[in-house]
């Protein structure tokens, strides 16, 4: 059976912010994302840069089971080829790439980095056109520098569209659901995008079940206030794991050995429902390993 990596929460952070840089790994974010990109002012991106390479360096240094990735800037922009080279060469765990909106995009960025390359990327769905063929993009195949999550940028898109960021997401829903379908297709994993208000709890939390429900791997976060509200949204609850624990196994039992279809607590229950319970129990099982 293959591990999953727990992707609850992916905490933005600037990489201008020595102090924010400072804290990261221990905020209990699943993922820290040092940005190199929209959270940091042009007249301080070569810092910014610098600090990312070394932080790197200390999550690695310090054994860090947080998951390490950096923001490149964008092509077309006049710090990508800085960006790249200087994260190719830190080696975190990805490199995360704004603003793409078509498999030639990723293709530009495959060539930029060095032969020796090899890291996983992951995408920024924030485009309109992204959102209209976001399959090009999942299906867009390297060995060498294998994508390997879509992380929805929502203000970007909201900008780019003229759609307002309403609670709810009526509006962006066909977008989201259509980048999730294409990650599945293509056997990868997803992301949500931020919620800005940082001081607005419940609307937060309702935003994380709503993501949650609709099947990201977890949430992108901006603070550290929303951590723990986007690792509990996108956890197994413990009735959850009850549930499924009754479930996994059910095929197991000699009187059901021939069986495609049983009942538990009431409800059918067919394999596929053995299978996703027995995933439900690895994710619960490598979150627990968090600690
Ligand atoms: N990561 C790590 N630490 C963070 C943080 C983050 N994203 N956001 C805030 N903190 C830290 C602050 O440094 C501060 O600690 P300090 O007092 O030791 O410096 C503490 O948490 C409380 O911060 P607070 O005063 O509530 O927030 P702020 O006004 O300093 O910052 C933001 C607010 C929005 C500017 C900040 O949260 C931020 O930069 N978020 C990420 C933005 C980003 O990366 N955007 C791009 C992707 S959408
Ligand atoms: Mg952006």
């Amino acid at each position: 059976m293959p591990s999953i990596r727990p992707r609850r929460s992916a905490l933005y952070v600037p990489g201008s912010s020595p102090r924010a840089l400072a804290k990261a790994p221990s905020l209990g974010a699943d993922v820290v994302i040092l940005d190199l990109e929209d959270a940091v002012a042009p007249a301080e991106k070569d810092a910014a840069r610098a600090r990312a390479v070394e932080t790197v360096a200390a999550f690695r240094q310090a054994g860090s089971p947080v998951e390490i990735v950096v923001r490149a800037n964008g092509l077309g922009t006049p710090w990508i080829e800085a960006d790249l080279a200087a994260i190719a060469a830190a080696r975190p765990d990805a490199l995360l790439l704004p603003k793409i909106s078509r498999a030639e995009d990723l293709a530009r960025v495959r060539a930029l980095l060095a032969p020796d390359a090899a890291l996983p990327l992951w995408a920024m769905i924030e485009t309109p056109l992204a959102v209209l063929d976001p399959l090009s993009i999942a299906t867009a195949r390297d060995e060498r520098l294998p994508l390997e999550m879509l992380v929805l940028g929502l203000n970007d898109l909201a900008r780019e569209t003229g759609t307002r960021q309403v609670p709810g997401r009526a509006p962006m829903l066909p977008w989201l659901m259509t980048a999730l379908a294409a990650a599945r297709a293509a056997g990868i994993g997803i992301l949500d995008g931020v919620f800005n208000d940082i001081a607005d709890e419940a609307g937060f939390a309702a935003e994380c079940r709503q993501g949650r429900d609709c099947g990201f791997d977890g949430k992108t976060v901006i603070h550290p206030r929303q951590v723990d509200g986007a690792n509990a949204a996108f956890a197994p609850s413990a009735e959850e794991i009850a549930r499924a624990t009754r479930i996994a196994g059910v095929f197991d039992l000699a009187e059901n050995a021939g069986k495609g279809v049983v009942m538990v607590d009431g409800r059918m229950v067919e394999r596929l429902h053995a299978d996703m319970a027995q995933r439900l129990l690895r994710l619960a099982e490598a979150i627990a390993a968090r600690g």
